[in-house]
């Protein structure tokens, strides 16, 4: 659920489509410089209103009318696992809390671990969810929800999650599937394209659990072309003609939530006592129509659960995946760990939760330090409700707010060496943290609207790491034109051109 280059361009595509089809010539000068005009005259109003109250704007600047600063934003790029440029800049220049204008809208940037967690805890009151409307369309009504219907997906999400039946299935299932899917690495080609296998298993674990298809299921290879074409859809030119990519992306939203409909109805008809997956929990949370929960259709809540799911935790195993292998001695380290805690199972015995929570710290180090360097949400979007006072300044209502984690995740102020993938400065004991507290750790954002499945993420993930490096030894494979650190500058953190690997079973 990260925001992605066109989905921030939306609003100027948007204006200039509507205000060029209608006019020529001279009409469009004169259309221009009343534009022009308008947007200086907002900015003035916007300074006026705050210029004789007593706690002043953030610093800043609001950029040229209209346009703001939102081109340098959506233009300046960087490898993943470094700050961007926009937000480092004016870090510098003017400290951890910074206004700018973007898409349209004046705004307030945090880079501020105290506010951003105030105003994390204070969603629904002080901020509510902002989300651009291409964003929307692709999710759909279960991403904007506020209020009751808002707390009846935390609800939903709470029991799908720790329902003691859906825990048990994750606990074995997830288990079960990787250890499938990395034996059927035996039988692959010398090299292989693990980012896009990585894609597949943990799509089809998303689908297992939230609708109990199995990974050779026909419809379980309908629903994965479908989601596959979402995925690549965020990054897509929001003009919805046929034939354009965003069409398609529509177009598969459409099919997928007709077949989750479909699985639900069958359902429906088998009935089933204690719920095994998602589809069933939701099922049992049904009105009398047996078709809607608070308002959405079951399909939508489905839905919402697998892109949840399964993008952040895929885009997470990768990351993890590419770190280990830049970084030998933490593999060994990890082998230590992994193959003690083996050595006390039998043969095919499966680990436990309390396996993971307590015999697993320093692979549960690892699936940290990937999600601070990582960042797969970076930043949030949200918008004011309320005036918002913060160290002397103020939040204007009606402002959006970007609440920006990844430069805190990336700032030596609270990481020392922050760039250096080191799982080990997660080890320290809780008296000795200091700086190195694992509040400035927010991946999963917080308050009202905290990630649910983060246990769920990490668990699964650990799970992955505990089989390969029990099962694997391998090396990562880089061709004449591929660089060490070959990772995409979009939103996503994924390796443009895959991540070969060449593997060795252990036994
Ligand atoms: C590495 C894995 C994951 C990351 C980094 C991640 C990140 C996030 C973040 C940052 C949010 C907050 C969005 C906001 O405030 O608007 C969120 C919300 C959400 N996530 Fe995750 N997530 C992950 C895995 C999962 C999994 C496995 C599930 C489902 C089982 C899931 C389901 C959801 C749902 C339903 C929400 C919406 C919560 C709400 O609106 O109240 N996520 N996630």
């Amino acid at each position: 659920m990260e925001l992605q280059l066109w989905s921030l361009l939306l609003p100027l595509s948007t204006l200039s489509s509507s205000s060029s089809s209608s006019l020529s010539g001279s009409s469009l000068l004169i259309a221009a410089t009343c534009i022009c005009f308008a947007g200086i005259l907002c900015c003035c109003l916007l300074h006026l209103r705050h210029l004789f109250c007593k706690h002043k704007l953030p610093p800043g600047s609001l950029g040229l009318p209209l346009l703001g600063e939102t081109l340098q934003f959506a233009l300046l790029r960087a490898p993943i696992g470094t700050p961007l440029p926009f937000f480092s800049s004016r870090m510098q220049r003017y400290g951890t809390v910074f206004k700018t204008h973007l898409l349209g809208r004046p705004t307030v940037v945090s880079m501020d671990p105290e506010l951003t967690k105030f105003l994390l805890s204070n969603d629904g009151k002080l901020v509510q969810g902002y989300y651009p409307k291409v964003f929307s369309r692709i999710l759909g009504p279960a991403l904007t929800l506020q209020g009751a219907s808002h707390r009846a997906l935390r609800e939903l999400a709470n029991l799908s999650v720790s329902s003691s039946a859906v825990q048990k299935l994750h606990v074995e299932t997830v288990q079960e599937h990787f250890l499938t899917c990395l034996e059927s690495w035996r039988h692959q080609a010398a090299v292989l394209d693990a980012q896009h296998d990585f894609k597949e298993w943990v799509f089809s674990y998303s689908i297992k659990l939230s609708l109990g298809l199995a990974a050779d299921d026909p419809t379980a290879e309908l629903l994965m072309r479908d989601f596959f074409t979402l995925s690549s859809g965020y990054s897509s030119v929001p003009i919805n003609l046929p034939g354009t990519q965003f069409n398609k992306v529509l177009k598969a939203r459409q099919r997928i939530l007709a077949t989750i409909t479909k699985l639900a109805r069958l359902r429906k008809h088998k009935g089933s006592k204690e719920a095994t997956d998602i589809l069933d929990v939701v099922l049992k949370r049904c009105d009398e129509s047996g078709e809607r929960y608070c308002g959405l259709d079951v399909a939508e809540w489905i839905f919402f659960f697998v892109v949840g799911a399964f993008e952040n935790t895929f885009l997470l195993i990768v990351n993890v995946l590419r770190f280990l292998s830049e970084n030998a001695h933490v593999v060994n380290q990890l082998k230590r760990e992994n193959v003690a805690l083996r050595r006390t199972k039998t043969h095919k015995e499966k680990l436990t939760w309390d396996d993971y929570l307590q015999k697993m710290h320093f692979t549960r180090s690892v699936v940290r330090e990937t999600l601070r360097l990582t960042n797969i949400a970076p930043y949030l979007m949200k918008e004011s409700t309320e005036d918002i006072l913060f160290k002397g300044m103020v939040i204007p209502r009606g402002w959006m707010v970007i609440l920006n984690f990844s430069m805190v995740h990336l700032s030596p102020c609270y990481y020392p060496n922050p760039l250096e993938f080191d799982p080990w400065r997660w080890m320290t004991s809780e008296s000795d943290k200091g700086s190195n507290n694992p509040d400035f750790l927010i991946p999963f954002g917080g308050g009202l609207r905290r990630c649910p499945g983060s246990p769920l993420a990490t668990f699964e993930v650990s799970i992955f790491i505990h089989y390969l490096v029990t099962l694997y030894k391998w090396e990562r494979v880089f061709g004449k034109d591929v660089q060490r650190d070959d990772v995409t500058c979009l939103s996503f953190p994924l390796m443009r051109n895959g991540l070969p690997l060449k593997l060795q079973p252990l036994d």
